[in-house]
């Protein structure tokens, strides 16, 4: 079978390296790719965005199966229209991908669905938003309603901050039309975990959990970025926490997704918050977290490509979706200062003796060097009988992989690890 897959990150990487291990995979294409993913795939330069051209290459090349995993194509309806012209496909249509693509979409589901979340209120103008404001307990939390490349959260610590928050996302627009509506929220308090699932709108099947590290720096300081560090499972994610997801949560949304005629079918990844009073939705992503991937595929011990078909083909009861115990560790070197400005254009160069995997997120290939393309670089990922082996085996790994400005956090896991030591 030729299989495309739409995206150009460490995410896609991990996915290309698990679908080709099916012996019906004959062939895989990714768009765009990237210098690394080349090395694994065809590499195609056309963006997760351009719809058109992704369509007419999935005509032209005879694709047989697609995977689209990044946001933007699903909330942008790249599976509607790939499955218009003939394209099975992995990955939720347009009027499912709402579930990320709105937050304000998101939270009135779960209100009307009775599904344990933060409370809230929606507003698409500013003067009755900082009203509000004035009236709720800190810190409290600002969200633009729409995609913002994960950063369209602000936690504003008093009345000041929040004004100014919502000033930045309605009038100064920071995350353009994406702050038109927005969301102001109760701010909950408890470890996160995400949840990653396959559901093929009747059946959920729960991945490994994990754990994301979301600050740029150690010990969660600085600014948000997409992820700097991932670890599975997450200790966190005891095995009653688990059950009351399914019953609360899981199963509840992806009914009320049918409900709405909305019914979804792909990954649908739940970023949870353990709360004292229970496990509550702090977001849904219609798609794989990235670097969430990069730790929870690795442990994956069922086929990923059958897996996948069977969610497109409503099969996913009869097949088996079986995780390893083991645990997994992912370590991202990124540029130095990302998320803000950094450099770009250094070559990376790789010890022989690695021995874990590496997952390329921002580079590119000149004349068959690597060099740096990106803020997040690439991923290095370990699995051991334990968390603390996977670290080490991870961090040990990351010393093997050279470029100038190689930034990365030093306490990736630390805080699973203090937990499972209690
Ligand atoms: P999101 O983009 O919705 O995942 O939000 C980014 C991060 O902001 C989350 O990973 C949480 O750490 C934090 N966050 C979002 N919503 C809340 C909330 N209601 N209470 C506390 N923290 C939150
Ligand atoms: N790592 C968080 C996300 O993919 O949304």
């Amino acid at each position: 079978m030729k299989v495309m897959v739409i995206g150009g990150g460490g995410r896609e990487h991990a996915v290309v390296k698990a679908i080709k291990k099916n012996k019906e995979v004959e062939e895989i294409f990714v768009l765009p790719g990237n210098g690394g993913i080349k090395a694994d795939a065809a590499c195609v330069d056309i963006g997760a965005k351009e719809i058109e051209k992704i369509a007419f290459f999935a005509k032209e090349h005879a694709i047989d199966y697609a995977i689209v995993t990044p946001d933007d194509p699903l909330v942008l309806g790249a599976v509607d229209e790939l499955e218009r012209i003939g394209v099975p496909c992995f990955g939720p249509n347009k009027r499912a991908a709402i579930i990320e693509g709105s937050k304000a979409f998101a939270k009135e589901l779960m209100k009307k669905y009775g599904i344990p979340t933060a409370k809230y209120e929606i507003f698409t103008d500013e003067s009755s938003a900082i009203e509000y404001i004035k009236e709720q307990k800190f810190p409290v939390v600002i969200k633009a309603d729409g995609l913002a490349l994960g950063k369209g959260v602000i936690i504003a610590k008093d009345e000041k901050e929040a004004v100014s928050a919502i000033k930045s996302m309605m009038e100064d627009k920071i995350f353009g039309e994406s702050g038109a509506k927005i969301v102001v929220e109760e701010y909950l308090e408890g470890p996160e975990v995400s949840v990653l699932s396959f559901t093929d709108g009747k059946t959920v099947k729960p991945m490994a959990s994990s754990m994301d590290h979301k600050r740029a720096l150690d010990g969660d300081e600085g600014p948000n970025t997409g992820g700097m560090g991932t670890i599975a499972p997450n200790p966190y994610y005891t095995e009653e926490i688990a059950e009351r997801c399914m019953k609360e949560i899981f199963l509840p949304t992806v009914d009320a997704m049918n409900k709405e005629g909305r019914t979804f079918k792909g990954c649908l990844y739940f970023g949870l918050m353990i709360t004292k009073d229970g496990p509550k939705v702090i977001e849904y992503n219609c798609r794989f977290g990235d670097p969430e991937t990069q730790v929870v595929l690795p442990l994956l011990e069922s086929d990923l490509f059958t897996v996948m078909r069977a969610v497109t083909n409503g099969t996913l009861d009869k097949t088996e979706v079986k995780f390893s115990n083991k645990h997994a560790a992912c370590v991202i070197m990124a540029s130095e200062g990302y998320p803000k400005a950094y450099e770009k254009g250094y070559e990376i160069t790789f010890d022989d003796d690695i021995d874990a995997e590496v997952y390329v997120a921002g580079a590119k290939d000149v004349g068959g060097k690597l060099l740096t393309n990106g803020g997040r670089v690439l991923g290095v990922t370990a699995v051991a009988d334990t968390l603390e082996n996977a670290l080490s085996a991870a961090y040990r790994n990351v010393k093997k992989i050279h470029f100038q400005n190689a930034y990365y956090r030093k306490d990736i896991g630390k805080k699973a690890l203090l937990f499972e030591e209690k």
